[in-house]
């Protein structure tokens, strides 16, 4: 099965690797030490004023902890089925005020997606696989992880190596197989 971008013009190999899969891989557990690299990656993306607003609550399957099996727990349902297979779950949260004076903010959100873009690049350099969730219930984050003031959870991750659409349930696999579309250059440039 291949997902990759069909771009207009040419781009680096990783942005036509990258894509969102539905299928992963439950039995390729992704190491600690990658793990690392993904939010080092993170931590050194660009944001406004430099405030690095990003959060993240990380889940690792079967690292004797119950984090990954919260995390899950906090999607939505019509995202559980198939993001269970991802050995790494995680949590995008945003610090919603700035730190010097308590003033909203109004690049958090920004600034998360692009940390998160810059984990799933240095993932898919890795030969991994990122599928990104807005599909969580914030208030059951807040009370399972009571993740401060001024920390509002925003997003999921899914983290893994790609697997067999076959495996998973035929709603799903079906999304892997569709059509990969994009506006026309001349769309976004206005
Ligand atoms: C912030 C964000 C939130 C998303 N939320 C969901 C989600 O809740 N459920 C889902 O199945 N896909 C979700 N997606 C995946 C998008 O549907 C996917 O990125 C889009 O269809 C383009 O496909 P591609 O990433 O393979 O290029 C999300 C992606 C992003 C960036």
């Amino acid at each position: 099965m291949n997902r990759d971008a069909k771009p207009d013009h040419p781009i680096h190999a990783l942005f036509i690797k990258r894509h969102s899969p539905y299928a992963f891989d439950p039995a390729r557990p992704v190491d600690v030490a990658t793990v690392n690299a993904l939010f080092e990656a993170a931590r050194w993306t660009m944001s406004s004023y430099n405030a690095q607003p990003w959060r993240y609550i990380v889940g690792i399957r079967d690292d004797g902890t119950d984090t990954w099996q919260k995390v899950h727990d906090c999607l939505v349902e019509g995202n559980q089925p198939w993001a269970k297979n991802a050995p790494v779950l995680v949590l995008g949260l945003v610090k919603t005020t700035f730190a010097h004076n308590g003033n909203p903010n109004s690049a958090a959100e920004h600034d998360l997606g692009a940390a998160s873009a810059f984990l799933t690049l240095e993932a898919v350099s890795r030969g991994l696989c990122v599928h990104q969730m807005i599909g969580i219930d914030p208030d059951k984050v807040i009370a399972t992880f009571a993740p401060g003031p001024d920390i509002k959870p925003l997003t999921a991750l899914a983290i893994g190596y790609q697997g067999n659409p076959e495996h998973i349930p035929e709603a799903y696999a079906a999304r892997d197989g569709r059509l990969r579309e994009r506006l026309a250059q001349s769309e976004i440039l206005l």
